[in-house]
């Protein structure tokens, strides 16, 4: 008989970097369960991709800045799938700003969806990783929480709330044996640095020394590591894929 696969939640799977995760994920071995909030046709087309690669997985459409969602959607995965050995947090959002530009609803939105969201799904997972006494949680933040950017201070505050709510809670779930990691990726070819014009970019690569930006897959080969047993000491650490940008 076929060993049960363990299950991996991906948040903001549709695209770009959580769809890239959430492939290798499937590769590695994990049923995927992929989120997305209202694009449900990229969802399906990445789990097409895995489906075509042999893996399995699932849609798991959610808003992971409304709790009542998270809380019902984790509790029917218990149910229909049994507990999540490893939760990604990767959904997020940028609505870019100087300061005294920035509105309240967009302020709200961004920690909502980007710190709020992850705190939400990352306390639903606990309780189910709680009992069987392992799991892997990992945060995707950015650099920009750690070297902060004009125009992106409430994006930055949420990325930068990830690293302390992480090393906490890394503390108090350490003894059940649930790692709890933050990955802070530079910049990488998404839908949401694609709207910077070549101007932007020449000016961002000055900044890294490895001279290109990274691709999903890099973040992905990443948060492989982090959810596989290869690294079972490792928890509480902050871990930059940035080509070198900050150090
Ligand atoms: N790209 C970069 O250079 C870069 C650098 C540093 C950090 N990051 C971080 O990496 C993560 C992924 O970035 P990306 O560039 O791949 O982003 P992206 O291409 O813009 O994709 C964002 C993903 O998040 C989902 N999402 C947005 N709001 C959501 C919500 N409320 N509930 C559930 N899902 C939601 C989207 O779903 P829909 O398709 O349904 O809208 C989509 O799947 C983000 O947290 C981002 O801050 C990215």
């Amino acid at each position: 008989m076929h060993q049960k696969k363990p299950l991996a939640l991906v948040t903001g799977a549709s695209r770009g970097i959580g769809a890239a995760i959430a492939t290798r994920l499937a590769q590695d071995g994990f049923e995927v369960l992929i989120n997305y909030t209202s694009n449900e046709k990229k969802a399906q087309t990445v789990l097409d991709h895995i489906h075509s690669l042999g893996g399995t997985g699932e849609l798991c459409g959610f808003d992971v800045s409304d709790s009542e969602q998270v809380d019902e959607k984790f509790e029917s995965i218990l149910k229909t799938k049994g507990p999540l050995r490893t939760l990604v947090n990767n959904a997020g959002i940028t609505i870019d700003s100087l300061l005294l530009r920035l509105k309240n609803e967009d302020l709200d939105k961004t920690i909502s969806v980007d710190l709020k969201g992850a705190i939400y799904c990352t306390r639903a997972a606990a309780k189910q990783m709680m009992k069987e006494r392992q799991g892997s949680i990992i945060q995707i933040s950015s650099v920009v929480g750690e070297s902060g950017n004009s125009g992106q201070s409430a994006y930055a505050a949420a990325k930068a709330g990830l690293l302390g709510f992480s090393k906490s809670i890394a503390k108090e779930l350490g003894t059940r044996q649930i790692r709890v990691n933050v990955v802070t990726p530079g910049f990488i070819s998404t839908d949401m640095t694609g709207a910077l014009t070549e101007a932007q970019k020449e000016a961002i690569l000055r900044n890294v020394p490895l001279g290109f930006f990274g691709e999903p897959q890099d973040i992905a080969s990443l948060v492989a590591f982090l959810a596989s047993p290869s690294s079972r000491y490792i928890t509480g650490q902050v871990i930059g894929v940035n080509g070198g940008m900050y150090m």
